[in-house]
C-alpha cells in the first residue's frame, strides 16, 4: 500500500533551512518523527531522507541522477558548469576515471611530500610572529601544494589572490547576497587564469608533466573522443585545486580536536599510523562540512511504501547520518578510538558521499583529503611546538560552511628539535 510522506507546513522552507543550517534535516526528523520528509525549497517540492538504507538508495543510479540539480548560484560559485557533479551515466563514468587517475600510490605519495615541505618552510616566519591564523595558513599551504602537485604555475606574489579565490568559492556555499557574489568573482578569476593555462598546455608553451592534473585535463578526450573545451577543462582543474585548499578546514577542525582532546595527543605524537588514521576519520566524521546532498529521481517508483515521482529534487542528510544513534554509539562525543577495527557501511559514514568512488559520485580526493590531514596532524604534533592563547573557538552550526569563529590562532611557534 502506498504511504504518505509526511509533509512540513508552510509555502517554502528555504529560510528555514539558512537558519538552521546544518541541523535543518535533523530538526524536520525530530519533528515529524520520520526519516523522510516532504517540504518545499528554492519553490521546489523536496523530499529529504536519511539513514544508510536512504543512503543506499540515493546512490542507486536507477533511481536517481544528477543532471539538473546544482542551482544556478551554486554553479557559477561553488562548482563551475559543465564539471563532473552534475554529469550521469556513460559520460559521468568517463569523466570520473579521469579524476581517479590522478590518484595512484605515487602520486598521493608524492603530494604527501610537497605538503609536509610547504607546512615547513612556514615555520621561521611562524616563530617571528606574534599570532598565526592557522586557517589562513592552510588554505594558503594547500594551495601552494595542490598547484604544485596539479602542475600549475603558481608566481608567489599571487599565491595570497589565488588561496583567497579558492577560499571564497568554497565559502559561498550556503551564502546569499555579498558572500555568493564573491564566490563567483573569485571562480570568474579562476577560470581565466586556468583557461589561459590550458590554452598554453595544448601550444605547447608550458609542459608540465604527463600525469599531472593540468597535462591530464588538458588533453583528456570525453567519452565521445572529443577533447574538452577549454572551459570545461578550466573547470576540471579548479576542480582538483579548490578542494585541496578546502583541506585546510578540515585541518583547523583536527587542530580544534586535538585542543578540546588533550588526551588524544599521546596517539597521535607516537606517529602511529593507525591512531592518526583513527583520529582523522572521527573528525570527518564528527565535525561539519557537508551538510546535504542532492538528486533528481529518473522515474516514478516506490521506496518502503512511499511515492517519487519523476523529476523531484531528493536531499540526503549527509551531516545527520554521520550522527545518527542507530549507527554510532554515542554520536555526539569525539572518539577517534570508535574507528578502530571499524567495519560500518560506505552509506554509513559519508562526510565525502557514500557508495561507491568508480561507480557512483562519491568524492574522488577522499584519500587525498586523508594523507593531507594526516601529514598536517603529523605537522603540527610531532614539527613544532605551540600554544593555543584565549579565543572564540566556537563554530556556527548555522553557517554553511562553518569554521571556528578566530579562525584558530596559535602563538609562541617553535620548531621542534
Ligand atoms: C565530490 C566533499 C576533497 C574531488 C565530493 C562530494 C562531497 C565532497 C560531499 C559529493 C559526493 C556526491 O555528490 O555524492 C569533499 C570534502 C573534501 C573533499 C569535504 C575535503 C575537505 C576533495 C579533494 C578532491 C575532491 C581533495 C580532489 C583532489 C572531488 C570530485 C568530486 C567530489 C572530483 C565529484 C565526484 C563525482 O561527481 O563523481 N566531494 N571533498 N574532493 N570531490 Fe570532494
Amino acid at each position: 500500500a502506498t504511504k504518505q510522506i509526511p509533509k512540513e507546513k508552510g509555502l517554502d522552507q528555504t529560510l528555514t533551512l539558512l537558519n538552521e543550517g546544518y541541523q535543518y534535516i535533523s530538526n524536520r526528523r525530530r519533528h515529524q518523527q520520520s526519516d523522510i520528509i516532504q517540504t518545499r525549497l528554492l519553490g521546489q517540492k523536496t523530499i529529504l531522507i536519511s539513514g544508510e538504507e536512504a543512503a543506499q538508495l540515493f546512490y542507486d543510479e536507477r533511481y536517481f541522477k544528477r543532471k539538473g540539480v546544482a542551482p544556478r548560484r551554486i554553479k557559477k560559485s561553488l562548482f563551475g558548469e559543465h564539471g563532473v557533479q552534475g554529469l550521469d551515466d556513460a559520460e559521468h563514468k568517463h569523466r570520473k576515471l579521469m579524476f581517479l587517475s590522478l590518484m595512484t600510490p605515487e602520486r598521493l605519495e608524492e603530494i604527501k611530500k610537497i605538503t609536509m615541505e610547504q607546512w615547513k618552510k612556514k615555520i621561521p616566519e611562524w616563530k617571528r610572529k606574534d599570532g598565526v591564523v592557522l586557517f589562513d595558513e592552510a588554505e594558503d599551504v594547500m594551495c601552494r601544494s595542490a598547484c604544485a602537485w596539479a602542475g600549475i604555475p603558481l608566481r608567489k606574489e599571487e599565491v595570497a589572490q589565488r588561496a583567497r579565490e579558492f577560499g571564497d568559492m568554497i565559502d559561498a556555499f550556503g551564502g546569499v547576497g555579498e558572500r555568493n557574489r564573491r564566490g563567483k568573482r573569485a571562480r570568474d578569476s579562476a577560470e581565466q587564469w586556468i583557461q589561459t593555462i590550458v590554452k598554453q598546455i595544448r601550444a605547447k608553451k608550458l609542459n608540465p608533466p604527463e600525469n599531472t592534473a593540468a597535462y591530464i585535463m588538458s588533453f583528456h578526450r570525453d567519452h565521445k573522443g572529443k577533447r574538452l573545451d577549454t572551459h570545461t577543462a578550466a573547470v576540471e582543474i579548479i576542480n582538483v585545486l579548490r578542494p585541496i585548499v578546502a583541506i585546510g578546514r578540515y585541518v583547523v577542525f583536527g587542530a580544534l580536536a586535538l585542543h578540546d582532546h588533550p588526551e588524544t595527543l599521546p596517539g597521535l605524537h607516537a606517529g602511529d599510523d593507525t591512531y592518526t588514521t583513527m583520529f582523522v576519520q572521527e573528525t570527518r566524521r564528527y565535525y561539519p562540512f557537508t551538510p546535504l546532498l542532492g538528486a533528481i529521481a529518473r522515474k516514478d517508483f516506490h521506496w518502503k511504501g512511499y511515492p517519487f515521482k519523476k523529476g523531484t529534487l531528493v536531499m540526503l542528510d549527509v551531516h545527520g547520518i554521520n550522527h545518527r544513534p542507530d549507527l554510532w554509539d554515542a554520536p555526539d562525543a569525539f572518539k577517534p578510538e570508535r574507528f578502530k577495527d571499524w567495519k560500518g557501511s560506505p552509506f554509513a559514514f559519508v562526510p565525502q558521499g557514500g557508495g561507491d568512488h568508480y561507480m557512483g559520485h562519491r568524492c574522488a580526493g577522499e584519500w587525498i583529503t586523508v594523507m593531507l590531514m594526516q601529514t598536517s596532524l603529523e605537522f603540527l604534533t610531532n614539527h613544532i611546538t605551540y600554544t593555543v592563547p584565549d579565543q572564540d573557538l566556537s563554530y556556527s552550526m548555522v553557517r554553511m560552511p562553518t569554521i571556528p569563529k578566530s579562525r584558530f590562532v596559535i602563538r609562541d611557534v617553535e620548531e621542534k628539535m
